[in-house]
């Protein structure tokens, strides 16, 4: 029986093919490429030394879902095909509803047909909106504070729901914090579209040359240098993590929500020192104001996580830092 993997090829989902695949899983990949392209799925079978059925589809396309469940035996998904920038979703917000929400209901409706009921689905920590506290547990109250995150909580509750009238179903509910670094081959990893808004990825662009310095968006919050701070996680730990829950379900575990992160937090500043000095490179910066919509501080605490499904993060922000610039080097992404 196969995985599917729905935006496989995107940056999350190609990471997660390979650790599915070095773990001997088969899988099948399904993306439209909105956000990616074919050359992530070539170097998933170049990293990997392994071949596996790609399917260039919709999730909103019922009829291509019924022929990808037709063609293989998918006992499972993990579900990474989404749209997810917070900025788009502001301005675009039925755009995200359609995509996200109706996308993960008409993928639902194709499995129960196919009798396929056992999914790990991407969430995020926006779900958590302005932290009640940190570190974050996945007990902490959901209130996103965007339409993107609001669309993942409606995710979260279409799943709920499925799995409150039929316990078939096993459902790993992952809320990522924030993903960063590339595979240590240097062949995938995150590749920005236009001005990118997270962190890491502009980092790469000014240190490259191609955008003049990172505006550091307010030094005046209530953390130890007023920058803020967050819970990077390096994409290949981040990657693993879903191995471990698709794991948890096959054992019998049929609902769970946990926290992906390391539990420790970076500020703005510490990120672009860590990165400097690994990589022996200037990254100049300004303060500026603050973003909207920004909090001071979101980490995780990932010990259920780590009690529940055995996983935790291993790798360091040093790494994490010495691989985004890898990639962005590898990749000639400027
Ligand atoms: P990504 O854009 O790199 O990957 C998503 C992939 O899904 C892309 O390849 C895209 O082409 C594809 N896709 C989008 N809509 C589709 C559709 N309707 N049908 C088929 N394919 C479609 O993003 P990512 O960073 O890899 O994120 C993967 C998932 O994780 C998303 O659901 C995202 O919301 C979630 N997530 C991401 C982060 C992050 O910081 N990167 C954090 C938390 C959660
Ligand atoms: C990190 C820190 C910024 C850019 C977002 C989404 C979230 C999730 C992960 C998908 C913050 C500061 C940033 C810059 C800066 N994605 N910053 N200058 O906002 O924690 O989370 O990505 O689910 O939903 O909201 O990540 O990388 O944008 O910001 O000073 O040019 O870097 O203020 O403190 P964020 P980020």
């Amino acid at each position: 029986m196969a995985v599917l993997i729905t935006g496989g090829a995107g940056y999350i989902g190609s990471h997660t093919c390979v650790e599915l695949l070095e773990a001997g899983e088969k899988i099948v990949v399904m993306d439209n490429l909105s956000n990616s392209s074919h050359n992530s799925i070539d170097a998933i079978k170049k990293i990997t030394a392994r071949d596996f059925p790609f399917y260039e589809a919709d999730i909103l396309d019922s009829d291509a879902l019924d022929r990808i469940f037709s063609e293989n035996g998918i006992d499972s998904v993990i579900h990474f095909a989404g749209l997810k920038s917070v900025a788009e979703s502001v301005r675009e917000p039925l755009k995200y509803h359609r995509n996200n929400v109706i996308g993960t209901q008409t993928l639902c409706e194709a499995m129960l047909r196919h009798n396929c009921k056992t999914i790990v689905f991407s969430s995020s920590a926006t779900v958590y909106g302005v932290p009640e506290k940190v570190p974050v547990t996945e007990d902490c109250q959901t209130a996103p504070t965007n339409p993107y995150g609001k669309t993942k909580l409606e995710a979260e509750e279409i799943l709920r729901r499925l799995h409150d009238e039929d316990i078939e179903w096993k459902i790993a509910v992952l809320r990522y914090f924030n993903p960063i670094g590339a595979h240590a081959s240097g062949l995938i990893g995150e590749k920005p579209t236009g001005i990118p808004n997270n962190l890491m990825p502009y980092v790469c662009l000014v240190t490259a040359g191609k955008l003049d310095e990172v505006r550091v968006f307010g030094n005046d919050y209530p953390t130890p240098d007023g920058t803020g701070v967050r819970d990077y996680v390096h994409i290949s730990d981040l990657a693993k993590a879903h191995l471990c829950a698709m794991r948890k379900l096959r054992e019998g575990t049929d609902f769970g929500v946990w926290n992906i992160g390391t539990g420790k937090g970076y500020s703005v500043l510490e990120i672009i020192k860590a990165f400097e000095r690994v990589n022996k490179i200037a990254v100049p910066y300004s303060i500026a104001e603050r973003r909207d919509g920004d909090v001071a501080e979101c980490y995780a605490d990932p010990s259920k996580a780590y009690r529940e499904l055995g996983w935790k993060a291993e790798k360091s922000i040093d790494e994490m830092c010495a691989d985004c610039w890898n990639y962005s080097k590898n990749n000639k992404l400027f």
